[in-house]
């Protein structure tokens, strides 16, 4: 799968197939985190893999009782050492470098999950001091981000997302002054895919054509 295409096509997944996921696989995405980037590459994360029932169940209630998580055949808790970033960067790289790592690590792990065809989701929403217990974690820990992951049993459409002209600005907020439409329209790779794909079906349906008309004069 291209990247442009598994960034594209992930959903967030929240109903999982009663099915193992392969050891293989698990690893693969959680090297996908470790190739992420981190400032001064401290890489101040720690990836915590949860297979028991119980332990996902206790971290699917600590998640303000979303339930489905535990359908999730893996749970993988991202937890950072804020301390390590804050000994060089102070309450700079504590807050902001350590969340922000953490969290290219977790999209890194969702886009290899789905382009090895699993299923996944980014949970933001739990409580810390329940997941801390859970886990047992030093008090200098914290808590990122848990991904569940597993096969999914679901195919939810793509969610409304705003056109790319709604969220780009040219020089300065609210800088209007490029033909934003032309620029970012026919330049970007999704456009691009589509005039792509539809030359192809042109093509097919040409071939089509010329195959009929054949047949019918072949007939006459
Ligand atoms: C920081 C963050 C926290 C999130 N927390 C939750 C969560 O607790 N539960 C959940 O079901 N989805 C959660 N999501 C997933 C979003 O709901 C989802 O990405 C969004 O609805 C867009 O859907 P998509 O991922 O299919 O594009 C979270 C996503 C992010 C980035």
């Amino acid at each position: 799968m291209e990247v442009f295409d598994a960034i594209r096509t992930r959903r967030s997944i929240r109903k999982y197939k009663d099915k193992q996921v392969p050891w293989d696989n698990i690893v693969s995405i959680m090297q996908a985190g470790k190739y992420a980037p981190s400032a001064g590459n401290l890489q101040n994360w720690k990836f915590i893999v949860v297979k028991s029932d119980a332990k996902r169940k206790a971290i699917a209630k600590a998640c303000i009782q979303q339930d489905w998580m535990e359908t999730a055949p893996i749970h993988i808790i991202v937890v950072a050492e804020p301390e390590k970033a804050e000994r060089y960067y102070g309450t700079r790289g504590a807050r902001l470098y350590t969340i922000q790592g953490c969290a290219a690590a977790i999209q890194n792990m969702l886009i290899s999950a789905h382009s090895l065809g699993l299923g996944a989701c980014w949970i933001g929403a739990f409580d810390e001091d329940e997941i801390w217990r859970i886990l047992n974690l030093p008090e200098e820990k914290s808590v990122q981000g848990i991904i569940t992951i597993g096969y999914s049993d679901e195919h939810p459409e793509v969610p409304p997302k705003y056109r790319i002209e709604h969220m780009v600005f040219f020089e300065k907020w609210w800088g209007r002054l490029e033909p934003a439409k032309t620029h970012l329209g026919w330049w970007s790779v999704y456009n691009k895919r589509i005039v792509d794909e539809s030359k192809k079906l042109a093509k097919k349906t040409g071939n089509k054509i010329k195959e009929h008309v054949k047949k019918k004069l072949k007939n006459k």
